[in-house]
């Protein structure tokens, strides 16, 4: 049996006091979630702030992305060793907003994926298909070329480190969600692509996720949880998503 793994993506959106404000209200309501492992990604100014006041609840950190550089004259980057420094438990990989604004192509988030193994962390490989995949058929394919990618460059037993995150760009901040069904197959189709060694890994759903699409997103057989945007910012849809998926 996977356990369900829910993340809340902070993207770039708050200052230090409205993250003291979103972690106040997530740590006043946080009770009744114990099957479900649950972890946030603030931006990176703030991973530092939420590992205090993080501290003592089970929930982890996540980072929204890393570089592959290490340690040297790379001003600017932060390291895996970094963000395991800072206690981060996860890290995004190929977030569709990094692929789009800063062109990032799957041979550089495969290399990103094992460098955040090799800090002894968690990476989570996003992947998505954009409207005009979507429309011209093609959801099967650029699914399956992404993913591929990353297993022909970190193998199968790599990819088993981490966890897959289906997020298709139609989806994301749009409210129009995939249905569970569309998401279901496209999560099966990955589990197939993964094959036995692949049964462990999880694979969450990302794109639109609300309090009331969770829970018919979680009856899926291949939807091991979410990856959430907006609905992570307000605390109480965030843990009412949480506990849809106990
Ligand atoms: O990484 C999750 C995020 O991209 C989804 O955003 O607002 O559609 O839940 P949202």
């Amino acid at each position: 049996m996977r356990r369900r793994l829910i993340v809340g993506n902070w993207k770039m959106c708050g200052d230090f006091r409205t993250n003291q404000k979103r972690l106040e209200d997530l740590s006043s309501l946080w009770f009744g979630v114990h099957q479900t492992e649950v972890s946030v990604s603030p931006a990176y100014p703030y991973l530092a702030q939420a590992a205090g006041m993080l501290e003592n609840t089970n929930i982890s950190l996540c980072a929204q992305d890393v570089s592959t550089r290490e340690n040297g004259a790379f001003t600017g980057e932060v390291s895996a060793a970094m963000l395991a420094d800072m206690g981060c438990r996860y890290v995004m990989v190929g977030h569709s907003e990094r692929r789009h604004y800063h062109n990032e192509g799957y041979d550089l988030i495969a290399e990103k994926f094992q460098a955040v193994c090799e800090a002894k962390m968690i990476p989570i490989l996003c992947l998505g298909e954009t409207t005009a995949d979507r429309e011209a058929d093609r959801t099967f394919d650029v699914i399956g070329r992404q993913l591929l990618k990353v297993v022909n460059a970190c193998g199968l037993e790599g990819l088993a480190k981490g966890v897959v995150a289906y997020e298709p760009i139609w989806a994301i901040g749009t409210g129009r969600a995939a249905t569970p069904e569309q998401a279901q197959d496209v999560h099966s189709y990955i589990r197939e692509i993964l094959g036995p060694e692949g049964e462990q890994i999880r694979i969450l759903y990302g794109g639109s996720v609300k309090p009331d699409t969770a829970e018919g997103l979680f009856a899926k057989k291949d939807i091991d949880g979410a990856l959430v945007g907006g609905a992570s910012l307000d605390a109480r849809d965030f843990v009412a998503i949480c506990r849809a998926a106990e």
